[in-house]
């Protein structure tokens, strides 16, 4: 129902009902350090072979990096965050229009994660489009703000490109040819996401979004320069804040490039926390295999006489499997090893 959307009521003194987490899974935020050695890689550096080794070692270790000089203008991601905020002070009638919580719809309002399987809400609200081919879906876009689909489609655009040049450089990284990841996902969706956490009155009883590992390939992470809120799980135990740095994206490693890789690059658990001063928007943009790619270790990176570490499966299988469960149950990978 889209009265359960938070972007449209301001809580003040307390959070309401179905939000709070229980002790043993509250985010403990006073614990929490920020990581000053986060992979920061220049993509416009003139040395191609040491970006390559720089995004291979950081797809090894962090699972995740920034990137900077990334071809996408800064004048552009400010017109994106803009009309993104715009959008989330909408009147609430004008947002109800959009709201489902059906997640198979290629474009949606909703809020929290899944409302329909999740027994505690986290402190978000989203807005959920399909971007590829753009022709086929921009139509059914938001047309209010007047801008929101110029200024989206035209970063789309650029975000695809940038994600696909990443790919090659990830492939080369592992050793196989620039195309090989490509290949293998086919003809790629895209989807974004728009998140919106509202300033939030008990922000270390919840979350924005629990943990949780990204489904897809690849993600690309534009987010507020002002406010932090994205935390990363290091060496399987500590988390840690990665601050906006300005005009960076943050690019992580989804399940995917995971199971294509044998296990070698990771698909790191990261979070959202919400804090009480302010708000905080972010715009993840999911490049996703398409629906019938069968993906499975790369066979050039399973050693002679070794198992693959997981099964091939399709898209498809993976992504129905990933829905039906909650947001931060096991590694939905581990779902995926093989049997021996
Ligand atoms: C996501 C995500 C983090 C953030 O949308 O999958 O992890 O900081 N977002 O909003
Ligand atoms: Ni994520």
């Amino acid at each position: 129902m889209a009265n359960q959307l938070l972007s449209t009521v301001s809580y003040r003194d307390s959070l309401p009902e179905g939000y709070a987490r229980p002790e043993h899974d509250r985010p403990r935020l006073a614990d929490v350090r920020t990581d000053t050695n986060i992979p920061l890689i220049d993509l416009a550096s003139p040395d191609r072979h040491r970006v390559i080794a720089e995004i291979d070692q950081a797809c090894r270790t962090y699972g995740f990096f920034q990137v900077i000089n990334h071809g996408i203008s800064e004048e552009l991601l400010e017109k994106v965050m803009a009309v993104g905020l715009e959008f989330f002070r909408l009147p609430p009638e004008e947002k109800a229009k959009l709201y489902s919580d059906e997640p198979s719809k290629k474009i949606r309002l909703s809020t929290s994660f899944n409302v329909r399987k999740e027994t505690v809400h986290n402190w978000r609200d989203y807005l959920r489009l399909h971007c590829h081919p753009l022709e086929e879906f921009v139509p059914d876009w938001p047309s209010n703000p007047e801008t929101f689909k110029e200024i989206i489609s035209v970063y789309c655009r650029e975000v695809r490109l940038l994600g696909l040049r990443l790919l090659g450089a990830i492939s080369l990284g592992l050793g196989l040819e620039e195309v090989y990841v490509e290949k293998v996902l086919g003809e790629q969706e895209q989807h974004m996401a728009v998140n919106y956490y509202p300033r939030c009155p008990e922000p270390d009883l919840t979350y924005g979004l629990p943990k949780h590992t990204d489904p897809n390939a690849l993600t690309i992470l534009l987010m507020d320069p002002h406010v932090s809120g994205l935390q990363v799980l290091r060496d399987g135990a500590k988390w840690i804040a990665v601050d906006p740095r300005p005009n960076a994206l943050v690019i992580n490693l989804g399940d995917q490039l995971q199971a294509l890789s044998n296990g070698a690059y990771k698909s790191v658990w990261h979070r959202a926390v919400v804090n009480e001063a302010h708000e905080r928007l972010s715009v993840a943009s999911f490049l996703c295999p398409c629906n019938s790619a069968v993906i499975g270790p790369a066979p050039k990176l399973v050693g002679d006489g070794e198992d693959p570490v997981y099964r091939s499966y399709t898209y498809d299988e993976y992504y129905k499997r990933f829905w039906s469960r909650n947001l931060d149950q096991e590694h939905c990978l581990e779902l995926f090893r093989s049997q021996h």
